[in-house]
């Protein structure tokens, strides 16, 4: 464990100096942080997140599945996501990223509780163009505009054209921010009402599995949620 860095200046105790060991916050300096450390913190941080289930094919059309959970979405003109295969080790790519590079398609799907065991299963890391979808006993269902497979039984599924990759770092660990414009869109029938309007659906039932720090995940479906009313 690193030692905490120097309090931050902008940390003032109640007395207006910087904060003392006593403080009610410790200030780090990711800079002097293990690879680890920076993991935890950002992984704790950040959390909970949405986890992007993703299908793509190889180059030479072998099917590939895996669970990212540095994923959000950005901007609904056009429809556009992100999420980040980091850099392994060795400068390796995951598969996910390299397939996406040869085709630049991929399908997203949300992964409903019922699949937690199934979607941590596909994290399995297996030699590149060995299929998680067997491993995890799942097999994919035909998409409408692009080529890779999508996961039966997730609750929206959303077809995806590369739009950029943006790599921040090197090594492993580093990001690459996949951003993909979603091209199509699946909706499991249970979550639309009569009319079919997706404007109505119901947060309580549609909520996804979230990741948080370690190996904690949060059923978006729970106890927890609760409703604000928006200012103004
Ligand atoms: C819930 C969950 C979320 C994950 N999120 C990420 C992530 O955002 N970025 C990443 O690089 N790896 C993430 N991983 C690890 C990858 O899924 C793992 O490295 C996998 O083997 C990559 O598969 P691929 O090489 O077939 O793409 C996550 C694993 C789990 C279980």
């Amino acid at each position: 464990m690193t030692s905490p860095a120097q309090p931050a200046a902008d940390d003032p105790s109640p007395e207006g100096f910087p904060s003392s060991e006593s403080g009610p916050t410790v200030a780090f300096d990711p800079r002097s942080l293990s690879a680890e450390e920076v993991y935890a913190l950002l992984t704790h941080a950040v959390a909970p997140r949405p986890i992007a289930w993703v299908s793509t094919l190889s180059g030479d059309g072998r099917p590939n599945l895996a669970p990212y959970s540095y994923f959000n979405v950005g901007g609904q003109n056009p429809p556009s996501v992100v999420f980040s295969p980091n850099g392994g080790g060795g400068g390796r790519e995951k598969d996910t990223l390299r397939n996406i590079r040869e085709t630049g398609e991929y399908v997203i799907n949300l992964a409903s509780r019922a699949q937690a065991a199934a979607m941590n299963a596909t994290a399995a890391d297996l030699p590149h163009g060995q299929s998680e979808w067997d491993a995890a006993g799942l097999s994919p269902r035909p998409s409408a505009v692009v080529r890779p497979g999508r996961v039966a039984g997730s609750p929206f599924a959303l077809e995806c054209r590369l739009f950029q990759i943006v790599s921040h770092g090197s090594g492993a660990g580093a990001a690459n921010y996949v951003i993909g414009e979603v091209v199509h869109a699946h909706v499991d029938r249970s979550l639309l009402n009569a009319a079919g309007e997706l404007t109505s659906l119901d947060s309580r039932a549609c909520g996804g599995l979230g990741r948080l720090g370690g190996d904690w995940y949060v059923d978006g479906r729970g106890d927890a949620l609760f409703q604000l009313d928006r200012p103004g």
